[in-house]
């Protein structure tokens, strides 16, 4: 075993005999002299050989990240030559004896940093693009964020457990992934969604703190964001109210920051309700680093005859709103303009219409619409002359995703994030229920087992949509990256709960029934949350992606390249498993 990383030699190293083991990141061989950048998990050391070695010509065909054993003295660079950009840039190796241990083929990419290899052809070769200092560097980072976690948990006294992967399909909303059973004929197991419902049994045992940093499996559209694998640090305590669920999640985070960018996080995260973000943001994960709120038009556009706006209004729950984009009258080309038109009709608004401020006076289009209004306008959206101002129509739900998306789209375009920021908030109040135009019927917000925020005395299940929630999201940077609530933990609830999502009794014993009767046996009141420890860590890594903080993901089909998975398998495999298989 090595006892010194070569990436980590430096001046306490000097005058050492030692040898270096790694991989041959560059070799510059001038015939006579050579500099090889030897390179292990972290970082860069430079070895320095002259002819006079007898090992010297091993170098000349020597190839890019083939394993080098050095044996040298470790010496003291000249003034000159100290490299401040790496750790060992003090100090070089002088070769004495170099040993091969083990050659490499050209490679099928660069490994340089800044090269661009193919998406495909990296995860192919998911080994090789590992070896690149910003993966190596983000599965680190991955490594301190989990053991901040499980340190801030552990000396809360949560208990690590963990629960099967091979379950029952839950309802959290997305497709099960389905593992068929050969023992059972005609049965499935389902891989977990979360273990919601075995965390929650977890506390009907008495556990009362309960963590596991967990893989859940969901079989969805991917995203940047979203594998059909990923980890969560899912969470689940008895006796608590929702703060203190919150403040436990808070100070773990701030660990978190602490541990992985060394900064103190002293002021607590802000709070949003769920239907403030979306009249500011036009986002339940409103990204708060710019401003460039929402700003809403409606009671203003009422008496007014405007096509453009009555085509709007007339829609159920019709509103007008828009957005001001400082200083970008002359930003975007008409190309540009025409996508970014396009981009919010996609969302089904009824209508778009943009204009641009000129001396004081809104012009374009709408110039003659809002006459009237112009310096009311102009007060509401804090507009002066250069700016641009967008405007859409239509339901109020599709108008605001559709200019919450737009809103980041132009802080992206327009540059105002200001990437070293993290802007952690907490969304709360979210309705229990939404519609399903699809089901035609109410679905959960979060899960079935989120409780209620029912009103004493009050008749809920008349005004279903009106019900609130004891749920709260986590936000960072204006991505989810959590979600929980308190839980429902009386059987007559649950079963109300199961009955406004349209389930019959006799479903919901059979799917649920184990879980029902379990809240018969002294069920405590309880709560938790899940976090998306991989959206976490390409935050802080400030990766776009979450596959750069996983060390083997799936690709945007949901295929593993590298394993070639899925597969096809073996006819006997099929007939094990009694399965026939359809074109
Ligand atoms: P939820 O479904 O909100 O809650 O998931 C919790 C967090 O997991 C992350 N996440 C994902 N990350 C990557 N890829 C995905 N496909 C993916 N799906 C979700 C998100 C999300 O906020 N059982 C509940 C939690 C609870 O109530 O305690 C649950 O799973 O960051």
């Amino acid at each position: 075993m090595k006892e010194l990383f070569i990436g980590n030699y430096g001046v306490e190293q000097v005058g050492q005999r030692l040898t270096a083991k790694g991989w041959v990141a560059n070799i510059r061989n001038h015939g006579k002299l050579a500099f090889i950048e030897l390179r292990d998990r972290e970082g860069i050391l430079q070895v320095f050989a002259d002819s006079t070695i007898a090992d010297f010509e091993k170098l000349h065909d020597l190839h890019k990240e083939s394993i080098l054993a050095v044996t040298g003295e470790v010496v003291a660079r000249d003034e000159r030559f100290v490299n401040p950009h790496i750790k060992s840039g003090q100090v070089e190796l002088r070769a004495e004896k170099i040993d091969i241990i083990a050659d490499s083929k050209a490679l099928p990419f660069e490994l340089d940093n800044h090269a661009h290899a193919g998406e495909e052809i990296r995860q192919k070769y998911r080994y090789l693009d590992l070896r690149r200092e910003k993966m190596t560097s983000n599965l680190k980072l991955r490594h301190q964020v989990t053991k901040a976690i499980r340190n801030y948990l552990d000396q809360a006294d949560f208990i690590d457990v963990e629960t099967p992967y091979l379950t029952k399909s839950t309802p959290e909303g997305a497709r099960d992934f389905l593992v068929p059973s050969r023992v059972f004929k005609n049965q499935f197991y389902a891989l977990p969604q979360s273990p919601q419902m075995l965390k929650q049994l977890l506390m009907g045992a008495g556990l009362e703190r309960y963590y596991q940093i967990v893989r859940c499996f969901r079989d969805e559209d991917l995203r940047g964001d979203r594998q059909p694998e990923f980890t969560q640090v899912d969470l689940e305590m008895s006796f608590v109210s929702e703060e203190d669920v919150r403040q436990l999640v808070e100070g773990m985070l701030k660990a978190v920051v602490k541990a992985s960018r060394g900064i103190d996080m002293l002021d607590d995260f802000p709070t949003i309700s769920y239907a403030e973000a979306m009249r500011r943001f036009g986002s339940d994960k409103p990204d708060t680093r710019f401003a460039m709120e929402l700003k809403d038009l409606t009671e203003l556009s009422k008496g007014n005859p405007s096509l453009f706006l009555q085509k709007g209004l007339k829609k159920a729950n019709g509103a007008v709103l828009g957005i001001c984009a400082k200083g970008a009258a002359s930003a975007f080309t008409n190309r540009q303009m025409a996508a970014l038109k396009q981009s919010v009709m996609d969302f089904g608004v009824a209508g778009f219409a943009t204009a641009t401020v000129e001396n004081g006076q809104i012009t374009g289009s709408l110039k003659s619409t809002f006459k009237e209004h112009n310096a009311q306008l102009l007060d509401l959206f804090g507009a002066e002359d250069g700016d641009l101002i967008f405007f859409a129509t239509g339901s109020l739900k599709r108008v605001q995703e559709a200019l919450g998306a737009l809103r980041l789209k132009l802080a992206k375009d327009l540059e105002l994030i200001d990437e070293r920021q993290l802007n952690f908030l907490w969304v709360t109040d979210w309705p229990l229920l939404e519609w399903n135009e699809d089901l035609g019927r109410y679905q959960a917000m979060h899960h079935p087992f989120t409780q209620g925020a029912f009103e004493e005395g009050s008749n809920w299940q008349e005004n279903p949509e009106k019900i609130m929630s004891r749920a709260y999201d986590i936000v960072l940077n204006g991505y989810e990256i959590g979600g929980g609530s308190l839980r429902i933990h009386e059987r007559s609830v649950q079963e109300a709960m199961f009955e406004l999502l349209g389930m019959k009794k006799a479903d919901y014993e059979r799917d649920f029934g184990f879980f029902l009767e379990a809240l018969d046996y002294g069920f405590p009141p309880h709560g938790g949350l899940a976090l998306g420890l991989d959206r976490l860590v390409m935050i802080l890594a400030g990766e776009e992606n979450i596959r750069e903080v996983i060390a083997f993901p799936k690709n945007g089909q949901g295929a593993d390249p590298m394993l070639e998975s899925p597969s096809f398998v073996g006819e006997h495999q099929l007939a094990d498993l009694r399965l026939d298989l359809r074109d």
